[in-house]
């Protein structure tokens, strides 16, 4: 068994974030989301890994990951030069796959329970393809499935206008090497990409196996900003270990699940968990409320902050309204005067979003 993560695409979502750097890559609770990802494919034994990635953001996903050895697993790196879909990164990774079934992973995506159980489906009953299932409010953002009261999957549909039902379909799917004939067979579709769900119609149309479990526990596409704050919440909540190897000085109090980390200063703060903060960060008359991630080598002075996620080597001075529900982008500045200011001084990217409330 092998697995294949797409970390390619454009995140046009996650914008102006993604416009320096890859959406998987994005920290939330200071770890890239993409790991995730592999750590769950190793937990469930699969060690053979390969990474499908872009022109644009490839070099950045493969130096910062690595050859997998600090997920004790052995990663490849495949370019995809054009985001011609799923299915077409399926095709371009067949000389990795060869004739080995595999896990397909979307990079973004982030889920709460193990894959083993339905990795032993899957070989149990011998499938051809295994889709995960969830009912969601807007289908029509998703590819929608179609399925008998068995689970049996009857049809399959990308992104579609009059849904046939609310079931979506996760981006996580198990397949026997039947799908590179399935691949073969199709078109690209109105978006001019080669869709994966378009496979796996072929496969059902040519009567193989593919059966669908529905998949329990959080589900989150990290794509937009809000998922995003959500899986740093959930992640913080659920996953987070308390370890403080920062300088704290005797004037902070750290209450609640906490992680600081090497090189850090904290001076004059008050921080309550669940928070994480990385390496190399000065922070000063601080108040950090629950829910913030603060990436390595930040500066935050005279600022309250809560469920907010900072990227890495951001510098945020004298903000004492709490800033809330945000998101700052790598070495971002936001500065506010000591008084009450009198105008604003802005430099920012192309689609930011700013809200003074
Ligand atoms: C992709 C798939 C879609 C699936 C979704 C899950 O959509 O094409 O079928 O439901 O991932 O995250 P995309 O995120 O590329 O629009």
């Amino acid at each position: 068994m092998k697995a294949l993560i797409l970390s390619g695409g454009k995140g046009t979502r996650l914008r102006p974030l993604t416009y320096s750097g890859a959406k998987q890559l994005v920290p939330v609770a200071n770890q890239p989301i993409l790991w995730y990802g592999i750590q769950g494919i190793v937990a469930a034994g699969i060690t053979e890994i390969g990474i499908i990635i872009s022109p644009e953001t490839g070099e950045e996903v493969q130096s910062l990951t690595g050859n997998g050895d600090r997920f004790k697993a052995n990663i490849t790196y495949i370019l995809q030069e054009e985001p011609a879909g799923l299915a077409h990164a399926v095709k371009i990774a067949q000389p990795f796959l060869k004739d080995s079934p595999f896990v397909m992973y979307l990079g973004d995506n982030l889920i709460q329970r193990p894959l083993n159980p339905f990795l032993q489906k899957f070989k149990a009953e011998n499938l051809d393809g295994l889709i995960l299932l969830r009912p969601v409010s807007n289908p029509s953002a998703f590819g929608v499935a179609q399925v008998d009261r068995r689970g049996k999957v009857l049809k399959l549909v990308e992104k579609p206008k009059d849904p046939p039902s609310n079931l979506a379909l996760v981006g996580i799917y198990f397949f026997s090497p039947k799908i590179h004939e399935a691949i073969a067979q199709i078109q690209p579709s109105p978006r001019g990409e080669l869709e994966i769900t378009d496979a796996i119609q072929r496969l059902i149309e040519c009567e193989t196996a593919v059966e669908s479990c529905t998949l329990e526990g959080w589900w989150l596409d990290t794509g937009k900003k809000d998922d995003l704050l959500e899986a740093n919440r959930i992640i913080l909540d659920t996953q987070l270990t308390p370890s403080i190897l920062a300088q704290v000085d005797a004037q902070s109090q750290v209450i609640g699940r906490v992680q600081i980390g090497r090189g850090t200063k904290v001076v004059n703060c008050s921080i309550r968990g669940p928070v994480a903060i990385g390496e190399n960060c000065y922070l000063e008359n601080c108040f950090i409320g629950p829910y913030s991630s603060i990436a390595d080598g930040a500066t935050l002075i005279d600022v309250e902050l809560e469920h907010s996620v900072i990227l890495q080597g951001a510098k945020i001075t004298g903000i004492h309204q709490r800033l809330v529900d945000s998101v700052i982008g790598r070495r971002a500045q936001l500065t506010v005067a000591p008084r009450r200011p009198k105008a604003f001084r802005f430099m920012i990217g192309d689609d930011s979003q700013i809200e003074l409330v």
